[in-house]
């Protein structure tokens, strides 16, 4: 167990206290961000809430609570947040949906975290994810020695969530089969889920929410009943349209994760960033930036989240094996990595980029064409 003296200062900057834990959840490394505004909050809090909704705003979107700088955690508009934290205030359960890579785990991960200090309580779905795992299991050598007993039972996060009164993340709700999504829908509109070995009804206490999410890219495999889906509100998380928006996010996460990974290279300079986010852009949307060259796109996703990644990985080339600065050559390995995943007529795709983009741009592209064009 982790004493309270290992928190990190999450910041993202240098003078972060280090912990061992490779991946903190973010109610710990934001710890005192949390504290802070708990302290200074003035607002009505829903029952069973830590945090009012105004104060859980504030700590998605960033700000200042008396001397404690709130960091972003959100990039986007703050209306979809609000939407987002006022659905859980009410009956109906949160739905946030999107392409890959569009924050839709990392939001459910922080709402949770300033909703109710708790944002571990999970069911990750999968083609295999049984109603058991939804509802409770037994611990089978103490069922098989005592029988049924309160002792005996397992119960599962969402069991612990409806008896603590907390958020319960359920990730990839649409890859589960159909008959596990419909176990969600009693529990949703019931609010009780029962274990008639024990003639235990379990009432979910006041505060008790499912956050799910779900990409727009799975839809139609597992497609949710509309049954089900009338318990949620859905909310779409959008892939970023601006260059700005989406290299303001993708600096800020690669600087947060150089530093928690204690990556030994100075973050990549923003004009690299830059660079990066716009071939994302160019082939996600088949165009250039300016609009004037149609372009062909790739079959895979160009997320944003990929985007971090190229650049993470950059740094850490650089940091172990080049000059400790991020350069062209560090950056070309995962970028062609990330365009051509499977599919070989993807690599056609990129040499085309390659020769009737990047090449034609000259300037500080050249040495980014290079570095690219040595590896296909
Ligand atoms: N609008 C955004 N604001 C902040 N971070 C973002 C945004 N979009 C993507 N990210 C980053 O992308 C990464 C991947 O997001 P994730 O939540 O795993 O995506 P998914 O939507 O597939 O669940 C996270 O590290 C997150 O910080
Ligand atoms: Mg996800």
């Amino acid at each position: 167990m982790a004493t309270k003296k290992d928190t990190q200062k999450a910041d993202g900057g240098e003078g972060s206290v280090k912990s061992d834990v490779l991946r903190e959840p973010a109610e710990r490394l934001y710890a005192s961000e949390l504290d802070a505004l708990a302290a200074a909050d003035k607002f009505e809090k829903p029952t069973g809430w830590r945090l009012s909704p105004k104060a859980v705003l504030l700590y998605i979107m960033g700000g200042k609570v008396g001397e404690t700088n709130i960091t972003p955690k959100y990039v986007g508009a703050p209306r979809i947040v609000e939407i987002a934290i006022a659905t859980l205030a009410t009956d109906r359960a949160l739905l946030l949906i999107g392409e890959p890579g569009t924050a839709k785990s990392w939001l459910s991960e922080h709402l949770a975290a300033a909703i109710c200090n708790d944002s571990q309580l999970l069911v990750q779905g999968t083609a295999g994810t049984t109603e058991e795992q939804i509802r409770y299991t037994w611990n089978y050598a103490l069922l098989l020695a005592e029988g049924p007993s309160p002792k005996a039972l397992v119960p599962s996060p969402i069991h612990r969530a409806l008896e603590a009164g907390k958020l319960v993340r359920f990730e990839e709700i649409t890859r589960c089969p159909s008959e596990v999504q419909d176990a969600l829908i009693t529990l949703l509109s019931e609010k009780v889920l029962t274990v008639p070995e024990l003639g235990l009804h379990v009432q979910a206490k006041r505060g008790f929410n499912v956050i799910a999410t779900a990409n727009t890219r799975d839809r139609g495999v597992n497609d949710m009943s509309a049954a089900l889906k009338r318990r949620f509100n859905i909310v779409v998380l959008p892939v970023p349209s601006d260059i700005d928006t989406e290299v303001a996010i993708v600096a800020r996460r690669v600087r947060e994760i150089g530093s928690s990974l204690q990556l030994p290279a100075a973050p990549p300079a923003e004009e690299a960033v830059r660079r990066v986010v716009q071939v994302f852009q160019e082939l996600r949307r088949g165009q250039t930036i300016d609009g004037k060259q149609k372009l062909k796109s790739p079959s895979g996703v160009l997320s944003t989240a990929e985007a971090i990644s190229v650049l993470g990985n950059g740094m850490a080339l650089a940091g172990h094996f080049g000059t400790g600065r991020v350069n062209d050559r560090d950056l070309a390995a995962g970028l062609l990595g990330a365009v051509v995943k499977e599919d070989s007529k993807d690599a056609a795709v990129f040499v085309e980029y390659l020769e009737n983009v990047m090449k034609k741009r000259g300037g500080a592209w050249e040495s980014l064409y290079m570095a690219c064009k040595e590896l296909v």
